[in-house]
């Protein structure tokens, strides 16, 4: 290997670890480094795939009608299973299903939870479950809570247009197809979101 190369591959190496550091330091602690948002690239047409799901339509038909059918990555295996055993006491609400719809619907939800090898958010979320309980909601996973602590409490609750931080698809207007870019949020009654 010749000198030039050596500095090069230093280079590299030395300023992957400094993005990675200062990625670290950020308020966001489930973002990546340098090199893994390269790698990122990659998985990006993998995060929405369970939109072509052929039980897709069965999951919206049966849970996207009091609330968006949330995207599966957004939480973790565990959660999932432990939210499809207790359907009759759903946050309050009974949201049984007769046995072939769960089965089909807990597979899908399995399917496309978040895990470490799918998409970017599906991994953020994954890590971010590995170091507490399994959250039973997706607004109490360390991920989602590292990305909506600066939003002020009463811009939600007392906004008559969202109401609670569930409402996903009332700041992200396409949170159903799994995408919540930061530049397209708009809190209803604030607007554009600048930080
Ligand atoms: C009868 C109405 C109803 C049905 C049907 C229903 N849900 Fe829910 N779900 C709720 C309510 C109410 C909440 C609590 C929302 C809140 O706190 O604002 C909730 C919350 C959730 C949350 C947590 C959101 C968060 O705060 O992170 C998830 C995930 C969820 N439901 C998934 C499902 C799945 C999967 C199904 C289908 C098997 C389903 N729901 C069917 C009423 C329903
Ligand atoms: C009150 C508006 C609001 C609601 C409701 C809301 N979000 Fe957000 N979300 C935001 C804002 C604002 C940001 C950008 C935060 C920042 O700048 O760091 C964000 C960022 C995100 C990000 C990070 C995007 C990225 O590329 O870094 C994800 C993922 C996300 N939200 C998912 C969700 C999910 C899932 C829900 C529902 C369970 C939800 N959000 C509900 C306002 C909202």
């Amino acid at each position: 290997m010749n000198k030039a190369s050596l500095l090069i591959i230093t280079g590299l190496v030395v300023g992957g670890l400094a993005t990675t550091l200062w990625a670290d330091s950020d308020d966001d602690k489930y973002e990546h480094g340098f090199f893994a948002r390269l790698f990122d690239r990659e998985h990006e047409s993998r995060e929405a795939s369970y939109l072509n799901n052929p039980q897709y339509s069965l999951y919206k038909t049966e849970c996207g009608d009091c609330h968006m059918a949330y995207p599966p990555n957004m939480l973790p295996k565990p959660s999932w299973q432990a939210m499809m055993a207790s359907l009759e006491n759903h946050f309050g609400d009974n949201a049984e299903l007769d046995q072939e719809s769960a089965a089909a619907i807990s597979a899908f939800l399995e399917t496309n939870s978040a895990g470490p090898k799918q998409g970017e958010y599906s991994r953020k979320v994954w890590r971010s479950t590995q170091e507490v309980a399994q959250p039973g909601r997706i607004t109490d996973t360390g991920y989602f809570r590292a990305k909506h602590h600066e939003i002020r409490p009463n811009m939600v609750l007392n906004n008559p247009d969202i109401g609670s931080f569930s409402r996903c698809d009332a700041c992200h207007s396409s949170a159903e197809q799994g995408d919540f870019e930061e530049d397209d949020v708009r809190i209803p009654g604030y607007g554009r979101w600048d930080d």
